[in-house]
């Protein structure tokens, strides 16, 4: 898996931007507030909430965002150190199927935080996403 170790300060720092970005969120159909922020191999960290659509389909999830906002600011080389997800009602928010392929892409060796029935949990995202897909 290679190592990528997070430390305490920096999972903090994910967590605080990740609850400002899901105050920001458009959930009009959900109330499902859904704040991420993502850490990159320079050190510098991007947030995104959920932005939801009345063509439900279409709406984009908070990681999906931070993810697309960090290359739309910073380039195509990005690379995902470490991602935190939660919602607004503190409820247990584990990454949806298609932003764990997402981050993977970016992230291989990404360590994603998201709250759980159990408390928060700490997974790299190869657990949460075994034999991600990639072109080469
Ligand atoms: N949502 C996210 O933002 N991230 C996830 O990983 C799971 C779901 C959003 C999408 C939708 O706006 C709301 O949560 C309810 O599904």
């Amino acid at each position: 898996m290679g190592s990528n170790n997070i430390s305490a300060e920096d999972r903090e720092r994910l967590i605080k931007a990740a609850r400002a970005a899901a105050k920001r969120a458009y959930a009009p159909y959900s109330q499902f507030r859904v704040g991420a922020a993502l850490l990159t191999g320079t050190g510098e960290i991007f947030a995104g909430c959920n932005v939801e659509n009345a063509s439900y389909g279409l709406t984009n999830c908070a990681e999906r965002t931070a993810v697309f906002a960090a290359i739309a600011r910073s380039g195509p080389k990005l690379r995902i150190r470490a991602l935190a997800v939660l919602n607004a009602k503190e409820l247990p928010c584990a990454p949806c199927g298609a932003c764990r392929q997402v981050i993977f892409e970016f992230g291989p060796q990404a360590i994603i935080f998201f709250p759980t029935a159990q408390g928060w949990k700490q997974a790299h995202i190869t657990e949460l996403l075994p034999e991600g897909f990639r072109l080469k």
